[in-house]
C-alpha cells in the first residue's frame, strides 16, 4: 500500500500502486510534440516537482520528440524511486511533418521496446500501452499479431504490465481474450463522453481507465456551463474538469500534461476541489 495526500488517493495497476494523480509527459517536448523543449531545465523542475508532490505515475512514449521525452525522465529523475512507475506506449512513429504513422508490425513493436528500455534506462517496463487507431481516434480491425507480439515480450521478462491505448471496446475484449490488461489509455473529458459505458465496464473488472486529453488537450475545453460552475465556485474551468475526472469513476487515473510547474501545482490543489450532487448534474450534461 501507498498513501498519498494527492486527490484521488491511490489504485493498483496489476501489482503496482500508483497515485490516481499522475503526470502526462507528452506536453515536456518541443512544439507539436518535436524536437526538444524551449526551456530543457524547466522541464526538468517539473518532472521532479511531480515526483516531490508525490506523484508515482508518469506517463510517456519514445515518440514524443521522439525520444525526447523519455530522455528527460531519466535525466531528471534516473535513478527512479523505487515507488515510482512509467508508463510507456508503442505503436506509432513519427514522420518529418510530425505525423504519428502507425507502427504496429512485430519488428517494429520489439524495436521500441527496446528503445523504451534503453532511453529510459530501465531493464524492464513496468506497463506498455499498444496504441491503436489513428490521430482521428479508434479504429476498427485486429489488434491480435500486435498485441501477441507485446505478449511475447512481457514473457521474456521485457514487460510487467500490458494496456491498450486509442482502442475500440471491441479491441479491448479482442486484446483481453489473449492476455490480461490492467488499463486502457483513451481520449475522454468533460465533453468526449464516448467511452462511458466502457469506463463502467472496466471498474467492474478493476481495470483502470486513464483518460487522454483530460483537459481537451491542443484545444482546451471550452464549455458555457463549465465556465458557469467554475465561476460559481470561485475555481478555474481545469480544476472542475480534473475534479469531476476523479469523481467520474474510481477506476480513473488523472495524467494532465503540462510543462509547467506552476500549473501541476494548480491542476493538484484543482482536483481536489469538491463537487457537489448538483454540480455533477450540470456537469453531466456538457457531453450527453
Ligand atoms: N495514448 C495516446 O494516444 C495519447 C495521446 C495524447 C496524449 N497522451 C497522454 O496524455 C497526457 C495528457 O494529454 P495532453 O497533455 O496532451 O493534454 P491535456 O492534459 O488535456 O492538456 C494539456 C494542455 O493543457 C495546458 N494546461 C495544463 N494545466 C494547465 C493549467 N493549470 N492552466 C492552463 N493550462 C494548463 C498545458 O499547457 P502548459 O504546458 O502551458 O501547462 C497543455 O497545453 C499526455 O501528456 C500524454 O502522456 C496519450
Amino acid at each position: 500500500m501507498v498513501s498519498t495526500s494527492l486527490p484521488g488517493g491511490t489504485w493498483t495497476l496489476g501489482d503496482l500502486p500508483v497515485t490516481r494523480f499522475g503526470y502526462g509527459a507528452m506536453q515536456l517536448a518541443g512544439p507539436w510534440v518535436m524536437g526538444p523543449p524551449a526551456d530543457h531545465g524547466g522541464a526538468l523542475a517539473v518532472l521532479r516537482a511531480a515526483v516531490e508532490l508525490g506523484i508515482t505515475h508518469i506517463d510517456t512514449s519514445e515518440a514524443y520528440g521522439p525520444h525526447v521525452t523519455n530522455q528527460l525522465i531519466r535525466e531528471a529523475l534516473h535513478p527512479y524511486p523505487d515507488s515510482l512507475h512509467i508508463v510507456t506506449k508503442v505503436g506509432a512513429n513519427r514522420d518529418q511533418q510530425g505525423g504519428w504513422p502507425p507502427a504496429r508490425d512485430p519488428e517494429s513493436l520489439r524495436r521500441s521496446v527496446h528503445e523504451n528500455l534503453e532511453t529510459l534506462g530501465l531493464e524492464v517496463l513496468d506497463l506498455v500501452n499498444l496504441r491503436l487507431g489513428d490521430a482521428a481516434g479508434p479504429q476498427p480491425g485486429s489488434v491480435a499479431e500486435a498485441f501477441e507480439t507485446l505478449v511475447g515480450l512481457q514473457q521474456q521478462g521485457l514487460i510487467r504490465h500490458l494496456g491498450v491505448s486509442n482502442a475500440t471496446p471491441e479491441q479491448v475484449a479482442e486484446a483481453q481474450a489473449i492476455a490480461p490488461i490492467v488499463c486502457v489509455q483513451n481520449m475522454y473529458n468533460l465533453a468526449h463522453r464516448q467511452d462511458d459505458e466502457l469506463i463502467d465496464a472496466l471498474a467492474e473488472q478493476r481495470i483502470a481507465y486513464v483518460p487522454f486529453f483530460p483537459l481537451g488537450g491542443f484545444s482546451p475545453l471550452q464549455s458555457s456551463v463549465l465556465s458557469t460552475v467554475a465561476a460559481r465556485l470561485e475555481a478555474a474551468p481545469m480544476s472542475v474538469a480534473l475534479a469531476w475526472l476523479l469523481r467520474r469513476s474510481p477506476n480513473i487515473l488523472l495524467i494532465p500534461g503540462t510543462s509547467s510547474t506552476t500549473h501541476l501545482r494548480e491542476n493538484i490543489a484543482g482536483a481536489a476541489l469538491p463537487l457537489s450532487d448538483d454540480d455533477l448534474a450540470e456537469l453531466d450534461k456538457i457531453g450527453r
